[in-house]
């Protein structure tokens, strides 16, 4: 890279965002470019809209803006969207606050906190450039200069919508500064940054009784109280609360619910009325989002107090639940564990997908269907197509249940398990087996859980323990038959051969006494029943082969060992049910013979070079697998 003309790049960029003109000229950027005086939830559901949408398997709409940062929740977002949307549009619901609820470490804040950064950037590019009154500590609109006698022609002339007056320092400046020449005030533009205290603010409740309400509306400046003489002078008044700085953008209030009422009644009237009662001075007009968050207990007792009412009137829920798709929660887990010290040890294939099992297990309700059970469950959330079920039963377990996700295990705890397993001295790698033992261990210490809770989870490990035993049985067996793929090879054409034999009427050719000779029944059921092919459906299945080999055939292409997938398991797992005994006695043997010895080899190096092992898990899995075949 060349440091240098990045350098020079940067600066580019920095100058360009450093505009400052008059509010005349900031009147001709906003009659051609109306965006730049959006309010700030048109702001925020622009910035999302822009980043793209797609839509996923269970129809909700995916927003794209999360993508990398936020797994499973795409329900949720869509409902804050659909919020940002109505706000957008200036309906009711902006005058609310979005309340985020649910479960510990289940990623309010980290949506919260990517709104904030997003408005950041957003602020710095053309679509989301933003302007304020130079010198205003709320930097606000500058439409707001126009005086109201003249809004309505302004509004219905240039098509802008006007909302909000000046703040008390920018009227005093009008008057005694600028001697009411309003088109000579200076204007710039503004990046919104939380650092900076612009356009993005955070409260966070501390000890009700003395808490001061000037963390939120600011207070009195004791440093100039005495040039000016007066309180009720806005040059005696500092305008830096959280929710004075956040205008325009977004202020976050951490677990609002544990505030006190005094700061819940600043927020009803800013959430209400769009102002902020500050000091002395008549309301101060603010637009800006109000987001929050609570856990499940702390809403139900606020729900449940009378007091609250007109609070709760105000508020706009999304219950933000734990992810349940498993797949969702690998990500979760590789994204937390590439910010963490962790990231050069080796994580066995499947630890993390056995660990998000289990996790998803502590989350999911039970069913009151019959024939399914938690376990079935959760590959169903997870998209895999299981025999008898479709996406309508998906739809149907997600109505069944009451509270889904409201409770469980988070991603954090385990990252935390995990972490706590490869802290050991001199671990180069953690399978899932490690990974199953750490969070059996952390259960004794999780303060969260009953005993009840505890003996369930331990089931639960258990069962993740099952699914892993499965994945390595099969894991073992591809490798075992790679090192055979001859072998496999053969039988392949060799059960094509009948099959097609038999679906013509013809006879096969017996390669070594050249008879003609009827298709060998016997040999193509033993490889159809590996994969639960009936004698009733063999006919279909092996019309179904035929007719794709010779659709490969019209495209020039020949049928090979990837063409079919099921019928490429099924010869695995014929072969390996062949060499099953081989496997056994190669992994489980403490001193192999030569010819067991490179077989080993050839499945490590397998394993190694395609399939994400690294030589100390390699060797472990099949160890594993050894012990497991022959119980
Ligand atoms: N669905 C999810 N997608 C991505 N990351 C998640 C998800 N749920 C939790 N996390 C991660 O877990 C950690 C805790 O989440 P956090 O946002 O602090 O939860 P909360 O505020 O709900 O307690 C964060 O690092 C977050 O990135
Ligand atoms: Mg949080
Ligand atoms: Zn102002
Ligand atoms: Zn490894």
């Amino acid at each position: 890279m060349d440091l240098v003309k990045r350098l020079e790049a940067y600066r580019e960029r920095e100058r360009n965002l450093k505009w400052e003109g008059t509010f005349a000229q900031y009147f001709e950027i906003v009659t051609h470019r109306p965006a730049v005086a959006q309010l700030s939830h048109e702001r925020i559901y622009n910035m999302i809209m822009d980043a793209g949408t797609g839509a996923t398997p269970q129809g909700d709409t995916h927003y794209n803006f999360f993508d990398g940062e936020i797994f499973g929740l795409d329900h949720p977002l869509q409902q804050i969207m659909e919020y940002f949307h109505s706000a957008a549009q200036r309906l009711e619901v902006r005058k609310r606050i979005l309340l985020l609820m649910g479960p510990v470490g289940g990623g309010k804040s980290t949506i919260v906190a990517l709104l904030k950064r997003g408005l950041e950037e957003y602020s710095r590019g053309d679509d989301g450039a933003i302007y304020a009154i130079r010198d205003c500590p709320m930097h606000e609109e500058p439409l707001h200069l126009i005086p109201h006698a003249l809004r309505e022609d302004v509004q219905s002339e240039f098509s802008l919508y006007i909302e909000g007056d000046l703040c008390p320092r920018c009227r005093w400046n009008v008057d005694n500064v600028y001697g009411g020449k309003i088109e000579e005030i200076p204007v710039h533009r503004i990046v919104l940054s939380e650092k900076s205290r612009t356009g993005i603010g955070t409260f966070t409740p501390s000890d009700p009784k003395s808490q001061d309400i000037a963390e939120l509306v600011g207070g009195i400046d004791l440093s100039t109280i005495g040039e000016v003489g007066s309180e009720s002078d806005p040059r005696a008044y500092r305008f830096d609360g959280e929710l004075n700085i956040a205008n325009r953008g977004l202020v976050e209030f951490i677990e609002i619910l544990k505030a006190d009422e005094r700061f819940l009644y600043v927020l009803l009237t800013l959430s209400q009325e769009q102002n902020i009662k500050t000091g002395r001075f008549s309301m101060i007009y603010a637009d800006e989002v109000v987001v929050s968050h609570t856990n499940e207990s702390e809403y139900a007792a606020f729900v449940g107090n009378r007091k609250s009412e007109a609070l709760q009137d105000r508020i706009i829920l999304v219950k933000v639940p734990y992810n349940l798709r498993v797949s969702d929660e690998v990500r979760i887990y590789e994204k937390l564990l590439s910010q963490s010290a962790l990231k050069n040890i080796h994580i066995a294939p499947h630890t993390l997908r056995i660990a998000s099992i289990f996790a998803v297990l502590t989350r999911l309700e039970e069913s009151k269907k019959q024939n399914i059970n938690r376990m079935k469950k959760l590959k169903l959330y997870d998209g895999e197509d299981l025999e008898d079920f479709k996406s309508k039963d998906v739809r149907e377990l997600q109505d069944e249940a009451e509270r889904e996700g409201m409770d469980g295990i988070s991603p954090r705890y385990i990252i935390n398990r995990l972490s706590s397993a490869l802290v050991k001295d001199n671990i180069t790698c953690i399978n899932a087996i490690d990974a199953l033992r750490a969070l059996r261990d952390g259960l004794d210490q999780h303060t969260g859980i009953n005993r009840e809770q505890r003996e369930q989870y331990l089931d639960f490990i258990s069962e993740s323990r099952r699914e892993y035993d499965e994945m390595v049985k099969k894991e073992v067996q591809r490798a075992f038959v790679y090192s055979y793929e001859e072998s496999a090879r053969t039988l392949l054409n060799n059960y094509l051969d009948n099959v097609e034999a038999y679906c013509n009427k013809t006879k096969v050719r017996d390669p070594i006494t050249d008879e003609d000779m009827e298709p060998d029944e016997r040999l193509m059921r033993s490889i159809e029943e590996q994969i639960g092919v009936s004698q009733n459906a063999a006919k279909a299945f092996r019309e179904e082969i035929l007719i794709r080999i010779s659709s490969l055939a019209r495209r020039g292409q020949t049928f090979d060992y990837n063409s079919h997938e099921r019928l490429k398991e099924a010869i695995e797992k014929k072969l390996f049910s062949d060499l099953r005994d081989v496997v056994k006695i190669t992994t489980s043997t403490r001193t192999p013979d030569a010819e067991q010895l490179k077989r080993i080899n050839e499945v490590v190096n397998r394993l190694i070079s395609s399939h994400g092992y690294c030589p100390v898990c390699a060797n472990e899995l099949l160890r594993y697998a050894g012990s497991l075949l022959s119980r």
